[in-house]
């Protein structure tokens, strides 16, 4: 485990095993690393030799001895610092993120850096500074649960930060969030067999308590008599119980309220229409939305900002079985539409359905956002870089896209088009749950279908399908999950809170 804190000494007084220098491509020995020389006075010749000139990526090390103890000198460069901002930013947490990796490898349990000058950054010092923490404690996460020899993995280590500004406050945040992050990126890493819908609830019930939110868990019950016809139809073909989760966050009556919803089917088979071996492999991660959406509430609850947050995580488990939906069948969902079920696969969308519907209903919100492992063809179209943004209000849109640039927890917009509209028409029923095949762009028809479900409030929807997991080359978010949209959601939620107590 990773601790990051505010250096409270300058930083040569920090005693520490390593020190990190984020070096840029026209760093100045005689300024950068005037002290490193007292210990190599032929620095400029050992760093030509092994050709370190700062350039992004580069790595290099030397060893030393400082106050009778082996101290590591960790160079990491940065580059030119000439792009536009936030990909400077994105450049940097993965400097920070190979830093940290560097320190597991090499076993370094305390090391210093400084912040490097903000300006390329497009942000403050302490903005700067939270978002290197979180990329250090996101870089530090593995999934060991099940692991017998994990002891040895398990080592404490200390990442100090120095700054010319008081940055205490950034650095608490971003433990907040680190701590979050990585206790989601669990959950969902997480197999089946232990993180069912019940755990899902529990997890909700003990987490509420904790940071004094209100919860209440809807039990299938309750869900029918209200009319969710769409998440009872998922729920009902598994011997796991479904469990619709409520959180509510409020400051204040008279504040604007937020409303973020998330996709949780802890395992997805694809129900009668049960997926190939091939394609079910890793639908453990299908409740990762929903995971993001409680680990944002659990960071919201303790940021207090000025604005009401609701979340909705209905959480199922997509079987087939002799009480599963069948292909061909209908269900109502609770404001009266119908679907014809078309693929029992399409399963996220029919319980999305129901708790859009219930949030814009029970709290009228003034901005619904969700998010949802939803379809496979959004990896297709965008890669795992960028999650799909799917809405009609541009400001939304334009205000989704900044945050994902600010935090790294990037989106991308999908034309969410009337041309489509088309592609979800039923001869049966209202609609039907998966687009025609004729009009392509399934993971818009999917955005279309939701869009049935919100009637007034503005919207967005997020696909996360490529971004939950297992993206390639990022050092700081490593293998399984991500956590992808925690950090977007809390961005959102603390901007929405300054405009409008303008
Ligand atoms: N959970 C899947 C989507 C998914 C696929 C997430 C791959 C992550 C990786 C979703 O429930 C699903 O199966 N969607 C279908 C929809 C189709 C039947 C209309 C899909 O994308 O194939
Ligand atoms: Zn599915
Ligand atoms: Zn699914």
């Amino acid at each position: 485990m990773l601790k990051v804190v505010a250096a409270e000494k300058p930083f040569w007084d920090v005693p520490a095993e390593g020190y990190i220098f984020l070096l840029p491509q026209d760093f100045q020995i005689s300024k950068d690393l005037k002290h490193v020389q007292e210990y190599y006075p032929h620095l400029e010749r050992v760093l030509k030799r092994h050709k370190f000139t700062g350039k992004k990526g580069q790595q290099f090390a030397l060893t030393a001895v400082r106050d009778e103890k082996l101290v590591q000198f960790l160079f990491l460069g940065l580059g030119k610092l000439e792009g536009v901002w936030h990909e400077e930013l994105e450049k940097l947490r993965r400097v920070v993120g190979s830093a940290v990796l560097t320190m597991k490898r090499r076993t370094i349990a305390d090391a210093v850096v400084r912040v490097p000058r903000s300006k390329p950054f497009g942000v403050n010092t302490q903005e700067l500074a939270k978002q290197i923490a979180t990329a250090a404690g996101m870089a530090d996460y593995e999934f060991i649960t099940f692991k017998t020899d994990k002891k040895d993995k398990e080592r404490k280590a200390t990442l100090h930060l120095v700054a010319d500004k008081d940055i205490s406050n950034a650095i608490g945040e971003a433990q907040i969030l680190i701590d979050s992050i990585n206790t989601i990126r669990q959950l969902v890493d997480m197999p089946a067999n232990v993180v069912t819908p019940t755990y899902m609830a529990n997890f909700a019930k003990k987490m509420a308590k904790k940071r004094g939110l209100k919860c209440k868990v809807i039990e299938r019950a309750e869900a029918e008599k209200l009319g969710m016809g769409g998440f009872c139809a998922v729920d009902v073909g598994s011997d796991q119980d479904g469990k619709f989760i409520v959180l509510e966050y409020q400051v204040a009556k008279s504040a604007p309220t937020i409303a973020l919803v998330g996709k949780g089917v802890t395992f997805d088979t694809g129900g009668i229409s049960l997926k190939p071996s091939q394609y079910m492999k890793g639908m453990k991660y299908d409740m990762a939305s929903s995971a993001a959406v409680l680990g944002a509430m659990d960071v919201i609850a303790q940021l207090k900002p000025k604005v009401n947050v609701v979340s909705v995580t209905p959480m199922v488990e997509n079987m087939p079985s002799g009480k599963a939906t069948r292909q061909d069948d209908i269900v109502t969902f609770m404001n009266g539409k119908t679907s014809e079920i078309e693929s029992t696969d399409a399963e996220g969308r029919l319980i999305l359905a129901d708790a859009l519907v219930y949030v814009e209903k029970m709290f009228k919100p003034d901005v619904i956002v969700d998010s949802a492992t939803l379809t496979g063809a959004c990896p297709v179209a965008l890669g795992h870089y960028f999650s799909g943004l799917m809405t009609k209000d541009e400001a939304l849109a334009k205000e989704l896209v900044e945050c994902g640039k600010a935090t790294g927890d990037r989106v991308w917009p999908l034309p969410l088009h009337d041309d489509f509209k088309r592609a979800i028409r039923s001869d049966v029923a209202d609609i039907v749950n998966s687009g025609i095949r004729a009009y392509g762009g399934q993971t818009i028809t999917a955005g279309w279908f939701l869009a049935h479900f919100v009637e007034k409030t503005p919207w967005a929807h997020l696909d996360i399908a490529g971004t939950a997991s297992d993206v390639p080359d990022i050092s700081y978010v490593g293998k399984g999950a991500t956590g992808a949209s925690l950090r977007l959601f809390v961005e959102y939620v603390m901007r929405y809170k300054k405009k409008k107590s303008k």
